[in-house]
């Protein structure tokens, strides 16, 4: 069945089974790699987009739930990496494997939407979904103040980073 969507701020149609996971139509019919298939059941975060905004399991929404609403995947986050979680992840080098990191990093650009100066708490109730089986968890926490901060001041690298810690 034919869906319209809009994805990255783009429209495209697909013609694919209504039941048909948002994360299948990424990757595997508009070739978006960047979100990536970790458990396929709703439990690891690894293919988490914005769907409305709001970060969803893309593993586990239908491709009927989503067409007209704009949809945003880790290459739609900014147009050269600019994003303040983009570049906090890289100021304080986040990943290790780096698989997790696509998801964690559009959970906390959802995060950080909603509460631009999260606590630790909040960090956690948001990201509580996305599994790391790396660890990164500290530098995640890390990286989500830097990029507050980044929001805030409108800087880039001046600051300095804060401390890892964790590896
Ligand atoms: S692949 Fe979707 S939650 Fe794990
Ligand atoms: S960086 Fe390896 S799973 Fe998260």
């Amino acid at each position: 069945m034919p869906y319209t969507l809009s994805v990255n701020g783009k429209s495209t149609s697909v013609d694919v089974p209504a039941d048909m996971p948002l994360l299948w139509v990424l990757r595997d019919v508009l070739n978006l790699k960047g979100t990536k298939y970790g458990c396929g059941v709703g439990q690891c975060g690894a293919c988490t987009v914005h769907l409305r905004g709001r970060p969803v399991r893309s593993c586990q929404t239908p491709i009927s739930a989503t067409a007209g609403a704009p949809i945003t995947t880790v290459e739609g986050l900014s147009a050269d990496g600019s994003h303040p979680v983009q570049r906090a992840w890289m100021e304080i080098d986040v990943p290790q494997c780096g698989y997790c990191q696509a998801g964690q990093i559009m959970s906390a650009a959802a995060l950080l939407a909603q509460k631009p100066k999260p606590t630790d708490a909040d960090i956690d109730e948001a990201m509580t979904g996305n599994i790391c089986r790396c660890g990164t968890y500290l530098r995640i926490r890390q990286a989500i103040h830097r990029a507050a901060d980044m929001s805030r001041t409108r800087t880039t690298t001046s600051e300095p980073a804060r401390k890892s810690g964790d590896r």
